[in-house]
């Protein structure tokens, strides 16, 4: 099993190439479902989730093909398969997304019910009881969402948490039904509006994206369309952190610094200097933060896959902090392996009090989600001596070719096998 070894203590200085969003391109992915004709798709990144995305679209029956400039055309003419089965949603729960287009085009779609996550428990009830709202007749059974319908119904829908996910599968649902559908506390995050974007393309009718109130005219049929994905604003803010904590100077390029407000804030809370341009963001940092207190909530309020970062920031930081999650029950995991590195972090409840050390010390750590490995490569750059992250496999989930973008901007860092 691949693990990555850091020599800690270079400054990263360079410039570094920010890529597409993953948690915009795998719904914008799952929209070709919604459509007869071809979706070419640019910035797309290279990572686990996608292959894993578009191999569940290509069993359903979507044509994918790649061609030299790195673009994906996916074409949904016929779909004989309507159907996310365990083995692939069990390695990538965002394949709920195929339920609201498939359902919506098809009247018919089954998907394997999601299980308990690292990070919290994550149930889909709120895509499920937005369906019904809309009129899909839908059933558990054998562990897979069964859901039917005729054509699905406009309807206003108020749902009870903000759902990321949950909003976007809904909006492409609404996008092919029968009237109007109005998402009531729908979720603002800037992947929603890439997503509207996207579907407007391929000629929906939506308004508010980026609000918490969405509506949605729906039609009869979706066109193609071509789209190009957002830049990735968690890649990005991991990066800045990288650059805060090592005491560097990076240009973030490619990026879109109007989704990463309250990050850029608090690293300027912490001490970092950070000017932004129209695509670029650049931070520049002589290595003494201070710690600085952060509770996750949904956009536009800090990000909760942000949050890990944050803590090991926080912890080689002057001070303490306070670091409340509020999204997922059980998104700490990282605690035990940054106390390994040296960290001084007491938990209770959501909230991690963080005093920050001097140092930290490299050390054998195992990753166990996506952000939580993040946050051990950040600690690892700065930690004294050798730090081997093993389970790396959950980093390469969400992080293009991460550790040649590192070594490009002076850390020392390498995969083994
Ligand atoms: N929730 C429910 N019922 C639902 C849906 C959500 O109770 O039907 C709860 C969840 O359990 C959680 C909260 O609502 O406590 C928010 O979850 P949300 O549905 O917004 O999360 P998600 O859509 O499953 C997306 C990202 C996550 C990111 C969260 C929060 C994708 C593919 N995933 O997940 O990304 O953390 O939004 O911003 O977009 C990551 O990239 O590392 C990652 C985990």
């Amino acid at each position: 099993m691949d693990a990555l070894l850091i020599h800690g203590g270079n400054p990263l200085a360079g410039e570094v190439r920010i890529s597409g969003a993953k948690n915009a391109a795998l719904p914008i992915l799952t929209a070709s479902l919604l459509s007869a004709e071809p979706l070419k798709l640019g910035n797309v990144p290279h990572l686990k989730d996608i292959s894993t995305m578009l191999a569940l679209l290509g069993h359903m029956g979507v044509r994918v093909t790649l061609d030299d400039k790195n673009h994906v055309t996916l074409s949904g003419e016929s779909i004989p398969h309507k159907e996310a089965p365990y083995e692939m949603v069990k390695t990538m729960r965002a394949a709920i997304l195929v339920l609201g287009p498939t359902l919506a085009r098809f009247g018919e779609a089954r998907v394997s019910l999601p299980g308990g996550c690292a990070i919290g428990s994550r149930p889909v009830d709120l895509h499920i009881k937005g369906l019904q709202a809309m009129g899909a007749d839908i059933n558990i059974e054998h562990g897979y969402i069964h859901a039917r319908c005729k054509r699905l119904q406009g309807a206003r829908i108020v749902m009870d948490m903000v759902t990321v996910t949950g909003t976007e599968n809904l909006m492409m649902a609404a996008a092919l039904a029968d009237g109007t559908t109005v998402l009531e506390n729908a979720a603002r995050e800037p992947e929603v509006v890439d997503l509207a974007r996207c579907l407007i393309a391929m000629g929906a009718k939506i308004e508010g994206a980026g609000s918490d109130v969405i509506t949605i005219h729906g039609v009869d049929s979706l066109h193609g369309a071509e789209y190009a994905v957002m830049a990735d604003r968690i890649e990005t803010g991991t990066f800045l952190v990288a650059a805060a904590m090592t005491g560097g100077r990076v240009r973030a390029t490619h990026a879109q610094p109007d989704t990463l407000e309250a990050v850029i804030s608090k690293l300027r809370e912490a001490g970092a200097q950070v000017s932004v341009g129209e695509d670029w963001i650049e931070i520049d940092s002589d290595g003494k933060l201070k710690a600085v207190d952060v509770r996750t909530a949904p956009h536009p309020a800090f990000p909760t896959d942000m949050q890990a970062q944050f803590m090991a920031m926080n912890a080689v930081s002057e001070g303490a902090a306070s670091v409340t999650e509020t999204i997922f029950e059980n998104r700490f995991m990282h605690v035990q392996e940054l106390r390994r590195l040296g960290a001084n972090i007491e938990v209770s409840g959501h909230t991690a009090l963080v005093r920050g050390v001097p140092r930290l010390d490299g050390a054998i750590v195992m990753a166990t989600d996506l952000r939580a490995s993040a946050c051990l490569v950040l600690a690892g750059l700065v930690a004294a001596g050798e730090t081997t992250i093993e389970r790396i496999y959950h980093l390469d989930r969400g992080y293009e070719r991460i550790e040649e973008k590192l070594t490009q901007l002076g850390a020392r860092i390498k995969r083994v096998h």
